[in-house]
């Protein structure tokens, strides 16, 4: 399995994971044959990069934490909450709880689960990736926080719908795909209008709706709406808060350049704790995989190894062109790393 820009990709490989449609629809399956026509689509569709196999056969995953069945059902309702957003209508609390718990469920079953994919968000379909990686990392860093399963949930649901106020701010459905993009002082108010829509779900507990109006809050009073100080930001919003940013970091923008998983925990690291709570980025680093799946990288010796699967405990390296080439690190043995090269 590799991770390739569009243009290294052949007629002769295979699509590693499936596309969806920001209705969760799957517009693509896994294995599909990468036909010159579908990799037109593909980059039309916004898509830089993607994972692949040489052979079909290949074992290695590509999906991170979730299975294709919950990532197209939150995507579907996360698009359905949208639009209701959209139309003034009331959310539908029990669709979104339900999904919600699916996801905490397939998230808590690996025990030494961490955030281990390379992003494959496009501008299309940003709100609807980034909401689910934010919503994942919440729960993984809430986790070594000893967080029990009711909190588990509440922080779960309150990273889903962080961004949901930002739909408030748009008349039109077919401008909901480009929400994200909307990061001027008008952009601001959705963590005020997150909230209201959050606050009026009876079945929510409060907490839920305070991350979405809390999630921009930083430790040193320089955030919004309310300009906070440590000491008055609530847990949850601060664990929310440094998901979406380290999420916003790893994903292609058009007014920042991509970062790699671990250049953005050191940006983060340098802006702790007058940004970020340290021990908040101390869960996040332990969350995520320093070298994820699809990553090249450099061993000291100067051999070079993709990464096929990295879990909280070891990094599996394949030789590049030899599938049945393996060597199995532990963690504490990253150190056989020189460097990420791709
Ligand atoms: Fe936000």
């Amino acid at each position: 399995m590799r991770h390739l820009p569009l243009n290294e990709i052949t007629g002769e490989m295979f699509l590693a994971h499936s596309v969806f449609g920001n209705d969760g629809r799957i517009l693509l399956n896994k294995g599909t044959k990468l036909t010159p026509s579908y990799l037109k689509r593909l980059g039309k569709m916004g898509y830089t990069h993607l994972y692949v196999y040489e052979k079909i056969d290949e074992k290695w995953d590509c999906t991170g934490p979730l299975s294709d069945r919950i990532r197209a059902e939150a995507m579907h309702v996360l698009w359905q909450s949208l639009i209701r957003v959209v139309e003034r209508k009331p959310l539908n609390e029990q669709q979104i709880s339900f999904v919600v718990e699916g996801i905490l469920k397939e998230v808590l079953q690996k025990e030494d689960c961490v955030f281990d994919i390379i992003d494959f968000k496009t501008a299309d379909n940003y709100l609807y990736n980034h909401s689910l990686n934010v919503c994942i990392l919440s729960i993984l860093m809430g986790k070594h926080f000893n967080f029990t399963q009711e909190e588990l949930k509440e922080i779960a649901l309150g990273a889903f719908l962080h961004d949901l106020g930002k739909a408030y701010l748009r008349s039109a459905v077919k401008k909901i795909q480009a929400l994200s993009l909307v990061e001027t002082a008008q952009g601001k108010q959705h963590t005020k209008k997150g909230f209201d829509i959050l606050r009026a779900i009876t079945g929510f507990p409060a907490k839920v709706a305070s991350i979405a109006y809390q999630h921009h809050e930083r430790e040193d009073g320089s955030g919004y709406p309310l300009g906070l100080i440590a000491v008055d930001i609530p847990l949850y919003s601060k664990i929310v808060g440094t998901a979406d940013s380290f999420d916003a970091m790893i994903s292609h923008r058009p007014y920042r350049k991509v970062l790699w998983n671990d250049q953005a925990l050191q940006e983060l690291e340098a802006e702790s704790p007058s940004k970020y709570n340290p021990a908040v980025v101390a869960a996040l680093r332990r969350s995520v995989a320093l070298y994820p799946v699809g990553s090249g990288v450099l061993l000291a010796g100067g051999e070079e190894r993709v990464v096929v699967a990295a879990s909280a405990t070891r990094i599996i390296l394949q030789k590049p062109g030899d599938p049945s080439d393996l060597l199995e690190l532990p963690v504490d043995a990253l150190s056989r790393i020189e460097k990420r090269i791709f």
